[in-house]
Parts: C-alpha cells; sequence; structure tokens
C-alpha cells in the first residue's frame, strides 16, 4: 500500500518527480483520472488543505466522500482506527487525514485503506511543503544556494519541521529567526539561527509562520500583538531592506499585523495567494502518485 506521510519518504528525485507533476497539471500539460473513492477526515480545522484536496479530487474524477466528524460516531467515543475501518469497509480507497496526534497515521499501517497525512499535529504537514517548494520553483527553478528564512513559532508549527528537512535536503541554505522560546536547539542541524533583520535582508525567500495559539497549551500568549509585530513580524519597515528579488511566503491562515503588515500580504512580492492556487495542484499529483500505488 502507497501511503503519503512524510517529505522524509521522499529523496530529490522522488520529490522533483512528484512537482514537476504538480506543475504539469496546473500548466495543463497533464491529465490524469480514477474511479476511485476517497474520504477526507479533518479532526483540526482547516480551510486551504481540507478545499484544496476537493477541488483536487473533482478534478481527477474521484468519487468523494466528507466525513464531517461533528456528526459522526467520533462524538459517541469511537476511535480514530475503527473510524478509518469503516471507510475501508464500506469501500473507501483512500483517506485524507488531518488530526491533532502527531502520530496518528502508526495505528493505521495495517489497514489497506492509503493514508494521505493532512497535517499530523506539530509533527509533518507534507503537502504543504510540496506546495510550497513548488512555489519557491516556479520562481527561481532550483534550490541549490538559496536562502530561505523561516522565521516566527518554529516549535509549534508542522508546515516548519516539513520545509526544514526538505528545503535542506534539496541543498536550499535555511535560516531561522523569531523568538527563542519558539526555538528549539534541534532545529540547528537543518539551519543557523539569526535575528529577524538579518534573516530578512539576507533572504531568497521569507517564509513567516503563523503563531499557532491552538498548540500553546497552557502557556499564555508570550507576547501582545503590537510588540510580536515589531519584534518579529514582517514590517513594512523590514520589508523594505528584503532583495528586490525576494519573495514572501506564509502557510496561512495569516495573523494579519502580527506575523506580517496587513498591506504585505498580496503586495507585489507575496506569493501568498500563489501558495493557496499551487495547494490545488500539489494535491493532484500527490493523490496521482498514491493511486498509482493501489492494490486492487
Ligand atoms: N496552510 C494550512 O494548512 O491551512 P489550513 O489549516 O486552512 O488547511
Amino acid at each position: 500500500v502507497r501511503n503519503f506521510l512524510s517529505v522524509e519518504q521522499f529523496d530529490n528525485e522522488g520529490l522533483l518527480n512528484l512537482l514537476k507533476t504538480a506543475i504539469d497539471f496546473k500548466e495543463g500539460r497533464r491529465t490524469y483520472q480514477s474511479d476511485a473513492t476517497v474520504v477526507n477526515m479533518f479532526f483540526e480545522n482547516s480551510t486551504r488543505t481540507k478545499h484544496s484536496f476537493e477541488v483536487a479530487e473533482h478534478k481527477l474524477g474521484m468519487h468523494q466522500i466528507n466525513f464531517d466528524v461533528g456528526s459522526s460516531s467520533v462524538n459517541k467515543g469511537e476511535s480514530l482506527y475503527d473510524s478509518v475501518l469503516t471507510m475501508q469497509a464500506i469501500g473507501v480507497d483512500v483517506a485524507v487525514i488531518r488530526h491533532p496526534d502527531r502520530n496518528y497515521m502508526d495505528q493505521l499501517m495495517n489497514l489497506k485503506i492509503q493514508i494521505i497525512n493532512a497535517g499530523s499535529g506539530n509533527g509533518q504537514h507534507p503537502s504543504q511543503s510540496l506546495l510550497d517548494i513548488m512555489t519557491i520553483y516556479e520562481e527561481f527553478g532550483d534550490f541549490k544556494g538559496l536562502k530561505v528564512a523561516i522565521i516566527g513559532d518554529i516549535v509549534h508549527s508542522r508546515v516548519a519541521m516539513s520545509n526544514m528537512t526538505l528545503l535542506n535536503q534539496l541543498g536550499a541554505e535555511v535560516i531561522f529567526a523569531g523568538p527563542n522560546d519558539y526555538f528549539d536547539i534541534s532545529f540547528e542541524q537543518y539551519g543557523t539561527f539569526k535575528t529577524v533583520d538579518e534573516a530578512v535582508a539576507e533572504a531568497d525567500v521569507v517564509m513567516m509562520l503563523r503563531v499557532q495559539l491552538e498548540r500553546h497549551g497552557s502557556e499564555d500568549m508570550l507576547y501582545v500583538k503590537e510588540d510580536y509585530h515589531a519584534m518579529y513580524g514582517l514590517t513594512r519597515q523590514r520589508h523594505r531592506t528584503m532583495k528586490d528579488t525576494a519573495i514572501i511566503m506564509h502557510p496561512a491562515p495569516v495573523n494579519r499585523d502580527v506575523e506580517l503588515a496587513d498591506e504585505l500580504v498580496e503586495c507585489a512580492q507575496s506569493r501568498i495567494v500563489t501558495q493557496m492556487s499551487n495547494g490545488v495542484y500539489a494535491r493532484m499529483a500527490i493523490l496521482e502518485w498514491v493511486l498509482k500505488g493501489r492494490v486492487e
């Protein structure tokens, strides 16, 4: 059974094949149709990932079931395993799952239904990573020597976890910046920690991260929003120090005027909306890859 769980399961050739497939879908050079049935199971909130998977599935001609956690038997105490087992039993081929447990997929590996990880706690968000590297590749055509600054709430971000691994593997130079409280020393194997001012001025890609209050547990908000923006955000003033050729990215949803100034979200150097659009094509490539590994 072929599952899409983590960026770490791909070598560079595999990654480049996936992102070229995504670009071919986007540019109309590729078509793929499947009669497989897919269920989208989101145990955490989502706008972009859930709905871009839905659009991708429609474009591939798949039969689609939306699993509504709120009205499902999860509310009677049914476990994740039993819920996915039920989907398999009724004939579903692929389950796209977002879940707060970073290791949720471990318990599902003996099932025949194929799993696509749409975000696992603070562990991995591999489909976001693929759309991020697609967006960078479209802009620069290569990763070697590219400076990518990952700035903000790094320790709580599954996007950061996936991207630091992947960008390092692809030969980009990773720079980290943000509050010390939101950084872990273990990340230094992937890149160098710098000040936000240094990171913004040096980077080819300024990747801002959302402050993930929902993952801060019982910790109080460490910063007043205005203070966070001034100390660690992409302010209008810092934006003026960026290279002319540099781009701004953010996985979204954006806390406007916290991670970056409101007016920068759709500015000329921003690729945030492009990232959202690329999500559809990256997810079509992932679905095709998974479906081609389907056991009949
Ligand atoms: N970037 C991202 O995962 O957004 P959603 O939480 O809206 O899916």
